[in-house]
């Protein structure tokens, strides 16, 4: 089977991990080690910003990150509904309320228009997603959030080697976040950022990271433990440096399979343009017309054929029992209808081109 996506590491990232387990420390109590801090200031420059925190999921940093921009309780937030699931309980475990607002058809990220239309007085942040690892349209978000006064967080999680208005996803928001999970263009089994130009925002990831302190057992505000361990800096430090031939070898990938499947009619393939270019996390396209039975026929039959394809993400969030039953159910239509159409292909950096003509071809013998 070609999986969807599959972690690429070899002897350099086991040297690190084994340099630090011989020579510790293995963590540090107070948030970042000599690792942390050497992974955070490369992890910085590739973002292009001025801070980036690390932590130990990308739903720590998403977590980390709304309380950071002053989320709490009763506050709400707008979020796609047609994302992981993460996005949303970020909000709501920081006891305020998913505001699920649908999406672009053609780049399945938060529609402007409908973020205007969802405002309420309550409203605190807005929570868009670079969705498969397409920037969200960030320019008019800004101008959106500086407009009401609202914090601007980016779910930045599948997004590295993005570009957004030619620069690096990510920095057009207060605070970006980053998931380093094992599926990720750059992982470290487990692991998170956040990235930010905010000072004060830094700051206070810093001490949220720690149990909200600077100082030992002294805590200033609520935190939690989101600290990243020096093993798995170590693992980051290694695959910073090679992401971006990841990137571009996905890239090649992606770009090989759009020129075969531009070849039917029956698909949309992903958008991209050149100063929004995709980090091609995930390969997604989408079955004109289709029904939600055709779909999932397509892709029983691709993966009987070894090739592991996936629909991302097949129940949006507010349709899922807790989200439905604490937030009210909401219709969503470009959201429902894509749920129903997208389906992904593997490009990560494992696949040839020999495996990329035998999905394109496959697919297009399917359609
Ligand atoms: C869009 C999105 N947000 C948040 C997350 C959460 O990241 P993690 O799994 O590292 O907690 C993920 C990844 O799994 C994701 O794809």
């Amino acid at each position: 089977m070609i999986p969807i996506n599959k972690p690429s590491m070899d002897e350099a990232e086991a040297q690190a991990v084994l340099e630090v387990m011989r020579k510790g420390p293995v963590t540090n109590a107070l948030g970042a080690g000599p690792k942390v801090l050497e992974f955070e200031k490369m992890f910085a420059e590739f973002a292009g910003v001025k801070h980036a925190v690390a932590v130990n999921t990308g739903t720590a940093a998403l977590h980390a990150a709304v309380m950071a921009v002053s989320v709490g309780r009763d506050d709400e937030v707008i979020v796609p509904s047609f994302t992981f699931v993460a996005t949303a309980e970020a909000v709501a475990l920081a006891g305020a309320k998913p505001v699920f607002t649908d999406i672009d058809p053609e780049t399945y990220t938060l529609s402007p228009a409908a973020v205007k239309k969802a405002i309420t007085k309550k409203t605190k942040a807005i929570l868009p997603v670079d969705l498969y690892g397409f920037s969200a349209d960030m320019k008019p978000l800004r101008e959106i959030a500086a407009k009401h006064g609202l914090g601007l967080v980016e779910d930045a999680a599948q997004a590295h080697g993005a570009t957004y208005a030619g620069k690096p996803a990510g920095c057009f928001s207060d605070a970006a976040c980053w998931s380093l999970y094992a599926s990720k263009n750059m992982m470290t089994g487990e692991g998170g950022v956040v990235t930010t130009n905010d000072d004060q925002i830094n700051e206070k990831l810093r001490m949220i990271r720690t149990h909200g302190e600077k100082a030992k057992y002294a805590s200033e505000m609520l935190g939690s433990n989101y600290r990243m361990p020096e093993l798995e800096a170590a693992i980051g430090v290694v695959q910073m440096k090679k992401l971006p031939s990841f990137v571009a070898k996905r890239r090649q990938n992606a770009q090989q399979l759009t020129k075969i499947l531009s070849k039917s009619k029956k698909l949309i393939l992903p958008y991209e343009s050149k100063s929004c270019q995709h980090s091609w996390y995930l390969y997604t396209a989408r079955l004109k017309d289709a029904t939600e039975a055709q779909r999932n026929k397509l892709l029983e039959t691709l993966k009987a054929k070894g090739i592991g394809a996936e629909a991302y993400y097949v129940n949006p969030i507010n349709t899922m029992p807790f989200y439905r039953d604490n937030y009210g159910a909401k219709a969503l239509p470009e959201t429902e209808k894509a749920a129903k159409q997208v389906f992904s292909l593997p490009v990560h950096p494992g696949v040839t081109e020999e495996e990329i003509k035998f999905i394109g071809e496959t697919v297009l013998s399917l359609l």
